[in-house]
């Protein structure tokens, strides 16, 4: 039972380890929004990402993204993104 309950709480420690934390923003307009919190991401979302989405859907935002979707930004017309994969990097 002890043992147990220890390699729960390994898991547990090894997993917040494992979590990446990014900035979070969002906000209208083409300039990149200013971090106003930090995010600690799912497991799938393996990526931190800055996106600008220009005219006519003016939006910015930095938060936790998967990076095949962050990657997908980058080959958008009229997208600017970021993908980075180290804690608060976007
Ligand atoms: C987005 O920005 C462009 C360029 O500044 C502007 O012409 C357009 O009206 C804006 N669109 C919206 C939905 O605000």
């Amino acid at each position: 039972m002890k043992a147990t309950v220890c390699a729960i709480f390994l898991m547990l420690t090894a997993y917040r380890g494992e979590a990446l934390r990014c900035n979070y923003c969002f906000s209208e307009g083409t300039d990149l929004c200013n971090p106003t919190s930090i995010q600690t991401c799912s497991l799938t979302q393996n990526a931190c990402a800055a996106v600008i989405l220009q005219s006519p859907i003016n939006r910015s935002f930095r938060q936790c993204m998967n990076m095949a979707v962050c990657q997908g930004f980058i080959g958008t017309p009229g997208a600017f993104a970021s993908c980075c994969s180290t804690d608060l990097c976007n």
